[in-house]
């Protein structure tokens, strides 16, 4: 990828984290004109442009230098990380900073009915989740040998369709696990958005303007707190 003048930072289209991600950029004094196809952001204070993308995508797209900076919830991050390790590959990105919104907990969640104690009533069980690595790690350290039903999405039915016994999944409010006759038994990895950057941040103007941009955020944040 050639040397770009301008920063690129990557925040979720559409979903959990979009709106609190652009008021943070805002609150650090960045504005941005929408272009038609509204993927595209320009900067119009500051040399830092916007790309609006999936936040399943934020990793890979720092790791290729698609974009510098990424906002995406630390459940996204670590499960990619821990992914690229499984493929024996150096994860291309991390976390510099926990920002503070868009907290959840990745969770084991059972049918209602269901009396839960501790992880060992998991063995032999199926659990559906769309994090195959962060609950794999779970089950280990907990050691227990259960198996895991990777899926894209539509977690919380599996219960239902008999496909799995349990699941693992995201929970904010609970609504969704309630809506589907869950219940949370145990928290897997608490979770927030997190920025998140290269393994090695640009030495060029880009960096410069990373390290501001962290000064702005640490503010906003202190402030906030
Ligand atoms: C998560 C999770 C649940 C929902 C839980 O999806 O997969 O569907 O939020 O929230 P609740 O406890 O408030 O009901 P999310 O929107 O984070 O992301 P995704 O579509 O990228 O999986
Ligand atoms: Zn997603
Ligand atoms: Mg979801």
């Amino acid at each position: 990828m050639s040397a770009r003048d301008r920063l690129r930072i990557a925040i979720q289209k559409s979903g959990r984290l979009s709106d609190a991600s652009l008021d943070l950029l805002a609150r650090c004094g960045l504005t941005f004109r929408r272009s038609r196809d509204k993927l595209f952001c320009f900067g119009e204070t500051l040399a830092v442009d916007l790309l609006l993308v999936r936040d399943d995508d934020v990793p890979n797209m720092i790791a290729e230098g698609v974009c510098d900076l990424g906002i995406v919830g630390r459940n996204v991050l670590d499960e990619q990380f821990l992914a690229a390790g499984c493929a024996g590959q150096p994860a291309g990105f991390r976390e510099l900073r926990a920002l503070g919104f868009g907290r959840c907990r990745l969770a084991l969640a059972v049918p209602q009915e269901f009396q839960y104690v501790e992880p060992a009533q998991l063995g032999g069980k199926r659990i559906a989740t769309t994090y195959p690595n962060l609950l794999a790690k779970w089950l280990e350290r907990a050691g227990v040998d259960a198996g895991i039903v990777s899926l894209s999405g539509s977690v919380e039915i599996a219960p239902r369709l008999g496909t799995a016994d349990f699941i693992c999944d995201l929970v904010s409010s609970g609504a969704t696990l309630a809506a589907n006759q869950l219940k949370e038994a145990a928290v897997v990895l608490e979770s927030e958005a997190v920025l998140a950057a290269g393994a090695t941040l640009p030495g060029d103007e880009r960096g410069e303007l990373i390290d501001m941009l962290l000064r702005r955020i640490d503010g906003v944040i202190q402030v906030r707190a």
